[in-house]
């Protein structure tokens, strides 16, 4: 990856998420300056450190941070994943009430400092945070959205890759929605290559069935709950999640990934962050409106809008 000159992405919180992050972001290249922000010194302190004593063996980016708010200016990414974390069996959405009064309190104190930036949520439950931060910052929402099911559509295409024998970048389907339990994938639109996705012949075993799209589903869906019970948590691919969302936006790319904004009027939804299809440039993210949905789909969207409402309208 190609270093955008001067590009500086700021990541708050030094924890498990927050410094896989800056990991993935120094290997990648994401940005110039990674800078990793959190009130613990001594931990911010020994994770940069660390950091950096292996970036002889990455490329041009550097590593610096600090528990002063000023190793957050000059940002032109803040990314949050600043928070408690799920316990095993915890839902994301129980999260909500400590995570939505660290972000209140955050926040401003961000803004200060880095007034310009795009901001990344990706501290759960993401699309309650985003939606509340945005109201309380005023923000465009193009310009503070969150992780969303970027991470899940990854553990989605990975799983459709092993099961169809192709590469997982030649997997054209999406997790839309919630990023937790009511979230769902957009099987109408999935495609390997360009066949429908039943209608892909695999090399070795039997095409695949709506029942085993059905199971796939679930396990991505399900699929932090089983790391989290394994490890205590999970962040490697929600660090690398990250560091992609980051150079989308560094780089100006254009890219259509499915991270949560703030919608309005889309499909009738109003209000409310979800992750759907949408444009990530040095702009923001701006969700596509020709995303098409099966009637189905879009009651499942409806759903996920419903709950997402009631969570948020309790923390108001
Ligand atoms: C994940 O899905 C916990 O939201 C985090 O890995």
């Amino acid at each position: 990856m190609s270093v955008i000159e001067n590009s500086k992405v700021t990541i708050v919180g030094a924890g498990s998420v927050g410094s896989s992050a800056a990991y993935a972001a120094l290997i990648r290249g994401s940005a110039r300056h990674v800078a990793l922000y959190d009130i613990a010194a001594a931990k911010v302190e020994a994770e940069v450190l660390d950091l950096a004593h292996g970036t002889q063996f990455t490329g041009s980016s550097d590593i610096v941070g600090g528990s002063d708010l000023s190793v957050v200016e000059g940002s032109h990414v803040v990314v949050i994943t600043a928070g408690a974390k799920q316990d095993p069996g915890q839902t994301r959405i129980e999260l909500a009430g400590v995570n939505a009064g660290i972000m209140k309190r955050m926040m401003p104190q961000l803004l200060e400092a880095a007034p310009n930036a795009i901001y990344v949520i990706v501290t759960n439950p993401c699309d309650v945070l985003t939606v509340l931060a945005q109201e309380a910052t005023g923000l465009p929402p193009e310009r503070i959205f969150a992780s969303g099911t970027v991470l899940d559509t990854s553990r989605l295409r990975w799983q459709l890759a092993q099961r169809a024998g192709v590469s997982a970048s030649s997997v054209h389907a999406y997790i839309v929605g919630e990023h937790g339990d009511t979230e769902f994938p957009l099987w109408s639109s999935a495609s390997i290559g360009t066949v429908p996705i039943l209608d892909w012949r695999p090399d070795a075993g039997a095409p695949m069935s709506v029942d085993e799209l059905d199971m796939i589903a679930v396990d991505v869906r399900d699929a932090a709950y089983k790391v989290i019970q394994g490890k205590g948590a999970t962040n490697y691919a929600i660090g690398l999640s990250t560091a992609r969302i980051i150079e989308a936006v560094l780089h100006d790319e254009r890219a259509v990934m499915p991270v949560s904004t703030v919608l309005h009027d889309f499909h009738g939804i109003d209000g409310v962050a979800l992750s759907v299809p949408s444009i990530v440039s040095s702009a923001g993210a701006v969700p596509v409106r020709e995303t098409t949905f099966s009637p189905s789909e879009l009651g499942l969207l409806r759903r996920s809008a419903d709950t997402l409402r009631q969570v948020a309208d309790s923390l108001r």
